[in-house]
């Protein structure tokens, strides 16, 4: 069994246009044999940001050792999926607060990465991670869009090799309509289920 992790942060919930995109991927995904996925909705979770007290427990738990301490959970369940989706939009040049918590709790030094005298190594299990995305403006290509580039460049921290990412571009601009911009997504992410 493949595990696949799907990390929910489309803030909009039945709104989100990114959600329609994600559920069209993972009901192709679904259709496949020998996938099996466990969703987290962030939205649903009691992520915190690191400080004060929050952060001197870390501190003091990753000094003893205690990596198997509730907290870490989401680092560990992360670490051990085969596969990871990340379903966000695009806000305000990257991607919502929300899921830079969720980052923040996952970075956990001796469980999604490790540090020797050469620097830092990943030690996530996952072969690949999707980001799943949708924008106002067209930012495809542009350097002013940091969610996807840093997320690209997380995978590479954790030690996940493969990193792609699907975005439906312009969908606030009224050039094109939405559902077309959108199908033209979801046909990329059917794809790329097909050889997930
Ligand atoms: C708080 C917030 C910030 C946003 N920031 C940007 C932005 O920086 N650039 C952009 O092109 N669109 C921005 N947008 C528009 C969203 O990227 C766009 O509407 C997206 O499709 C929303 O996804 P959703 O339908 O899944 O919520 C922002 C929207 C919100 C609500």
């Amino acid at each position: 069994m493949v595990k696949v992790l799907y990390i929910d942060c489309c803030i909009r919930r039945e709104e989100s246009r990114t959600r329609v995109l994600a559920e069209r991927f993972l009901s192709a995904l679904r259709s496949k044999e020998g996938y099996q996925l466990e969703q987290l909705c962030l939205m649903d979770e009691p992520l915190a940001p690191l400080s004060e007290g929050f952060f001197a427990q870390r501190e003091r738990l990753l000094a003893e050792d205690k990596r198997d301490h509730p907290r870490f959970r989401y680092a560990h369940q992360f670490s051990q999926a085969d596969r990871v989706v990340m379903a966000a939009p695009f806000w305000d040049l990257g991607f919502p607060a929300l899921l830079k918590l969720y980052v923040e709790n996952i970075c956990v030094d001796g469980v999604t990465f490790g540090a020797d005298e050469n620097g830092t190594f990943g030690l996530c299990k996952a072969s690949r991670l999707l980001f799943l995305t949708t924008r106002g403006g067209d930012y495809r290509d542009s350097p002013f869009e940091m969610g996807a580039r840093y997320l690209e460049a997380l995978c590479d921290f954790w030690g996940i090799p493969r990193f792609d990412v699907v975005s439906a571009d312009g969908l606030d601009l009224g050039k094109e309509p939405v559902r077309t911009i959108l199908d033209r997504a979801i046909v990329e992410a059917i794809r790329l289920a097909d050889e997930f």
